[in-house]
């Protein structure tokens, strides 16, 4: 059965920049705030904050794309950290477990913007496009918090400019394990190879890869799939602490 909830998740897509000029309304900006935060989240302590920007230079330099605003999704526990000194208490992150915590709640909150945006007709990008080229400028940009605090995600939202002629489609064999874990057989992994290279499953990142390859996949293992600027990502995160070795072991 298809409800309304069931029908937004369903109607979830990326428009890819294309977003037409008209602007969300000050009051779906709030609703839309308001629902990320209803997310689950560790120890009912919201370990993020959201960036909202308006202002489309500013988006194109975070992050390259622009739409209505921009929604940036940080892993953050300044304010946590400012909370505990303000009562006299002290209170320490716990290097990566507080990072795998605090991701979690972060893209909990991203994604659950993204399902209430789509609920009231706004469409989005998630885009990791802050971290492409020298992460720091974000921090620069928006004035956060070098320490303690990680742009995840930016989450960009406005309304679509035309409606896509079709959604992208997604694969469920080795994605979903029923009880044991199960590797994919020979066989499942020809079918797979098939059903990416079939255009009617719209599974593909681009119909480009047609040009030169005999397959979808050969085009995203040989052409796609680069191992990027590590460095600058272990500089950034080697300033926010979450990368040292504390070895308390806190309960999260
Ligand atoms: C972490 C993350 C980063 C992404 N970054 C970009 C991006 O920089 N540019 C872009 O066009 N799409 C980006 N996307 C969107 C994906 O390409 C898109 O979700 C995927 O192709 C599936 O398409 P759909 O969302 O329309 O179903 C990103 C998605 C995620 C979750």
């Amino acid at each position: 059965m298809m409800n309304e909830t069931l029908k937004t998740i369903a109607d979830l897509r990326s428009v890819h920049g294309d977003f037409s000029e008209k602007e969300i309304g000050t009051e779906d900006l709030q609703t839309i705030l308001n629902s990320a935060v209803r997310a689950a989240n560790a120890s009912a302590r919201q370990s993020y904050s959201i960036g909202a920007v308006e202002d489309s230079d500013m988006m194109k330099k975070l992050c390259g794309y622009t739409g209505s605003k921009l929604l940036l999704f940080c892993v953050d526990y300044n304010r946590i950290m400012d909370m505990a000194r303000h009562l006299g208490h002290e209170f320490e992150t716990n290097g990566i477990v507080s990072f795998i915590t605090g991701s979690t709640d972060t893209v909990l909150a991203a994604q659950t913007a993204a399902i209430a945006a789509k609920s009231l007709g706004i469409d989005s990008l998630f885009s990791n496009g802050i971290h492409r080229g020298d992460p720091e400028r974000v921090y620069e940009l928006l004035d956060i918090p070098r320490e303690n605090c990680f742009p995840m995600i930016a989450l960009v939202l406005g309304y679509t400019r035309e409606e896509p002629e079709y959604k992208k489609g997604r694969i469920t064999t080795g994605v979903i394990h029923f009880d044991k874990y199960s590797r994919l057989t020979p066989g499942e992994m020809d079918q797979l190879v098939k059903e990416y290279d079939d255009p009617s499953r719209h599974l593909t990142l681009t119909e480009g890869w047609r040009h030169g390859f005999e397959h979808y996949l050969d085009w995203f293992y040989a052409k796609w799939s680069g191992k990027g600027d590590t460095q600058a990502m272990y500089r950034v995160l080697g300033k926010t602490g979450f990368l040292e070795n504390s070895g308390a072991a806190t309960a999260e």
